[in-house]
């Protein structure tokens, strides 16, 4: 059994709540404002330290009173805090969010976690069996330092592209999963996907990606499930019926669920049905980190 190991974001997500999204240059009326525990990375190590899986975070928060707040929380799921550093001048990241009928849109400020960096890394040590977890809120240098370690270690390793940006071959070279949602996938494959694609078109898409055969490629479909290719071959996990009521960190309790999974050991079409299902669970929740499912309920729901 291995360790889940993120290296990633920990950011406060500021929420309002309204009817509609405003349009550009427009005013609208919400309903509230709320404060949930939030960022990519630290969203991910919550979903696998509530799985029941031991898991460290590596990252920063500002001495503020957000960063007194994340700490707090980060420390009752019992995630090992070792390696996340207080910064000296920038503030904790945060993330503004507007969420309308389930559907959000986020503007995320980096602060601290732009300070996350190769000697972080460093701290930690990973063995064969750990899965070494990364996305796109740190700096990318950082990740390729961390994914190396991990590679030289034996662990797994899987990168989160997201929020979408470019990224070299060489990153992508140390990683054995990449998993990412639509969006991101249509703009690292330079293709216009539309809003829902077919399996075929993921499948296609992916192929742009030229992984190799030993690499995993996982697109999530939110709703309609999840495409996984490896070596070719797709395979499409259905999605589950659910009403959600905040698709925010959807995405990161399916990242952090899978990681979990393979950090027991299990099979890669198991993990993946398995986020599938924790994933499902979390819409159903307000906020990100604090909709992370327990073993208990993605059990009793499988
Ligand atoms: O993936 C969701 C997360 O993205 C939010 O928690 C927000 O902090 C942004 O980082
Ligand atoms: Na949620």
């Amino acid at each position: 059994m291995g360790r889940v190991v993120v290296a990633g974001s920990i950011n406060m997500d500021v929420v309002a709540t309204a009817e509609r999204h405003p349009r550009v240059g427009e005013t609208v009326a919400g309903q509230s404002v709320m404060y949930f525990p939030g960022g990519k990375g630290a969203n991910q190590a919550v979903a696998a330290a509530k799985l029941g899986v031991p898991t460290t975070l590596i990252g920063r928060l500002g001495r503020d009173a957000f960063g007194e707040q994340l700490r707090a929380f980060l420390a009752a799921h019992g995630i090992d805090l070792t390696a996340v550093k207080d910064s000296t001048g920038a503030s904790t990241g945060t993330a503004i969010i507007t969420l309308a009928k389930a559907d959000n849109t986020i503007v995320v400020i980096a602060g601290a976690n732009a300070e996350v960096g190769a000697d972080d890394v460093a701290q930690v040590v990973l063995t064969p069996g750990d899965v070494a977890v990364s996305q796109f809120e740190i700096p990318q240098p950082t990740i390729s330092a961390f994914f190396q370690r991990a590679k030289a270690a034996g662990a797994t390793t899987i990168l989160n592209p997201a929020p979408a940006s470019a990224f070299d071959s060489a990153l992508f070279a140390l990683v054995d999963i990449l998993v990412l949602n639509e969006t991101e996938l249509g703009f690292l494959a330079g293709i216009e996907l539309g809003d829902a694609p077919t399996p075929q078109q993921v499948t296609d898409a992916v192929r742009e990606l030229k992984p190799r055969p030993d690499q995993t490629v996982c697109v999530t479909l939110g709703a309609r499930g999840a495409v996984a290719v490896t070596n070719g071959d797709a395979k499409l996990i259905e999605g589950r019926a659910v009403k959600a009521v905040d698709t925010t960190g959807a995405g990161d309790c399916f990242v952090g669920a899978l990681a979990a999974r393979l950090s027991q050991g299990a099979a890669m079409a198991d993990a993946i049905g398995y986020a599938n299902a924790a994933a499902s669970i979390s819409v159903q929740r307000m906020g990100a980190g604090p909709s992370m499912p327990s073993a208990e309920e993605v059990r009793a729901w499988l």
